[in-house]
């Protein structure tokens, strides 16, 4: 380390303490900014330009981050003192390298970002090493293999590439006639496409009839762990579209939460924001996957919390201690409740925003637009915020703060 847990340079300086985001979506943007209010410098480093986190950023460069030459280069170039992950999709190796080397923090450790940008390594790790409860799984590399494992496992079931976020090639098999189609999804929703022909990993996982879940935030820094009140979310399609906190838990299912969020990012190891998955049954709780870095069912915490998420890991990566967040609830600090609800864009364009009017007229609201460049698909361009007396009265007024907002695509 070229500074001392505690001590903190001038940007664009000499001594300046330089962290390089890899990564620059709309987490990270939050992250930079985070960064920016403790003095860091701080470079940002994704595939395309002018992403999020590069309008908040000292400087930034172009690179794409699964080519290990092109990574080893930038670093190289920048001599971080700190590398922030925030996607899975990096050359791993490349962090290990430079980890082993010795003068630069990977966030949280370069073991951890390659165990979990795998669903197989994370899962064996939780399943098989610390024995902590899952739904049950096989992993698949053919279509006779994914009969056999669908057969194991029972219907329904879930299919996923090993290799993949945002629910990107995961479907349900509800019959045994959905087994074909469910292969053939996750072969084209991989992250890194099957290599010439070559199968995509896939896991097939148990389904499990969940109550509610939750993420479960988790923070590990030199001052110990400390844990954000639970927050409870909605996927559609794999992915969030709502998400509050406090999600209402018994005293015994919080407890067990807390206890699988520890064991497995005390495994994981190092200093940072970890958002632990999972799902409960009844009092039961079961892992599902962490991410070693903010979670974005933790945008809520923009508005619930004195230090947001964001603010927590910027300052746990920089060595610094995090205590309990305060929680900032409803209407009145130390009550009530408050939720997130995603803005989607769907089509090409340009995103552009109408109705900010109506929608910053709901109580306590709060947007964030996160300014990417472009939409080609479908993209989250914008979070709704919002708080309230309880779960129902944020969540009714995070979505009709969404609802007023108007994307357009230009
Ligand atoms: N085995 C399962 N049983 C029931 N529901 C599941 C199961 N696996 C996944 N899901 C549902 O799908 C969602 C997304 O799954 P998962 O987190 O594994 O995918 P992901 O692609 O990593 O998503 P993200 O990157 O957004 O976290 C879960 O939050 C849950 O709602
Ligand atoms: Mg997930």
């Amino acid at each position: 380390m070229s500074f001392e847990p505690g001590t903190l340079g001038t940007p664009l300086s000499s001594g300046a303490t330089r962290v390089m985001l890899l990564g620059c979506g709309e987490l990270g943007k939050e992250v930079a900014i985070e960064l920016q209010r403790l003095g860091a410098e701080v470079i940002g480093v994704d595939r395309y330009e002018n992403a999020p986190a590069m309008q908040v950023a000292h400087r930034f460069h172009v690179v794409s981050m699964l080519d290990a030459e092109a990574l080893r280069k930038v670093i190289e170039l920048e001599q971080p003192d700190v590398i922030v992950p925030e996607i899975e999709a990096i050359a791993t190796e490349v962090l290990a390298e430079v980890e082993a080397a010795g003068n630069v923090r990977v966030v949280p450790t370069a073991r951890a970002t390659q165990l979990t940008m795998d669903r197989e390594g994370i899962r064996r790790l939780a399943a098989e090493e610390l024995g902590l409860p899952t739904s049950p799984y096989r992993f698949v590399e053919s279509l006779e293999e994914m009969r056999a494992a669908v057969e194991a496992v029972g219907i329904p079931c879930v299919v996923k590439p090993v290799m993949s976020s945002s629910g990107k090639g995961q479907s349900t098999v509800k019959t045994a006639e959905d087994i074909e189609k469910a292969w053939d999804y996750a072969q084209k929703g991989a992250r890194a496409a099957a290599s010439e022909g070559a199968a995509v990993r896939c896991i097939v996982e148990g389904f499990v009839e969940f109550d509610y879940e939750i993420t479960m935030l988790t923070v590990r820094s030199v001052s110990g762990t400390v844990f954000c009140p639970p927050v409870g979310h909605i996927q559609v399609d794999g992915d969030y579209r709502e998400s509050w906190q406090s999600a209402p838990m018994s005293d015994l299912a919080l407890e067990r939460a807390q206890d699988v969020a520890r064991t497995v990012t005390d495994a994981l190891g190092g200093w940072g924001l970890f958002g632990v998955e999972l799902f409960v049954v009844g009092e039961e709780v079961l892992f599902s996957e962490v991410s070693p870095r903010p979670h974005d069912t933790g945008l809520v915490t923009l508005v619930s919390q004195d230090v947001s998420e964001f603010g927590l890991h910027a300052r746990a990566v920089l060595g610094l201690p995090v205590p309990q967040p305060a929680t900032i609830g409803g209407d009145a600090v130390g009550q009530g409740a408050a939720a997130s609800c995603a803005v989607l864009a769907e089509g090409t364009g340009v995103p552009e925003f109408a109705g900010l009017q109506d929608a910053l007229a709901v109580p306590t609201a709060q947007v964030r637009l996160f300014g990417k460049p472009t939409v080609d698909g479908k993209r989250r361009v914008a979070v709704a915020l919002a708080r309230g007396a309880d779960v129902d009265e944020a969540r009714a007024r995070a979505r009709e703060i969404a609802a007023a907002l108007q994307t357009r695509l230009v």
